[in-house]
């Protein structure tokens, strides 16, 4: 009996092996450049903004984005909140992605020095280049 449960367990792991790898192996870390946007088990499934319209550097951009700024600034999460009470009736939205005033040499700052209760970022973290695809990311509806 318990051989039988075993064999059944191990080919419905087997015959669902694919849609497992989708998701993010337990306790290990995942290269930025893994991460999937806008699929349904990806955490970037939350980005609003849709890839195919992006450029390749802006989509590098926003790969980064999901991995490291979407967990904060995605919709209804602490990031947001923050931003949605600081602007509140300026007319600038809360959601960075949706900005038109972000440039890359300010993305870039509050990246490396961070902002209040937001964390800095380490090059060992993002580096130098992967910055300039998050900049030329958020930077893309500058005015
Ligand atoms: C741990 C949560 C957290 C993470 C992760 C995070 N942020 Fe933030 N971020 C915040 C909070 C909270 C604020 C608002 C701080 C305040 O003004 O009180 C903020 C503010 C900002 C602002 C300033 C906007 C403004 O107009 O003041 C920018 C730009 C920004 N974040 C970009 C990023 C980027 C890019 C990343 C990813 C590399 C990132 N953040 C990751 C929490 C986070």
């Amino acid at each position: 009996m318990k051989k039988l449960i075993l064999v059944t367990l191990a080919l419905v792991y087997l015959a669902h092996a694919d849609s497992f790898k989708e998701w993010l192996p337990k306790g290990k870390s995942v290269g930025a450049f893994e991460y999937m946007p806008n699929t349904p088990h990806s955490p970037a499934a939350f980005s609003s903004v849709d890839a195919k319209k992006l450029t390749k550097s802006q989509r590098k951009g926003q790969q980064i984005y999901s991995k490291w700024c979407q967990p904060c600034h995605g919709v209804g999460m602490p990031g947001t909140n923050a931003l949605a009470v600081a602007y509140q009736g300026l007319g600038i939205p809360a959601m960075l992605e949706e900005r038109t005033d972000l440039t890359p040499d300010l993305v870039s700052t509050f990246v490396r020095y961070g902002k209040h209760s937001m964390p800095f970022f380490r090059k060992t973290e993002i580096s130098d280049e992967e910055l300039k695809f998050l900049g030329d990311y958020l930077g893309r509806n500058a005015k």
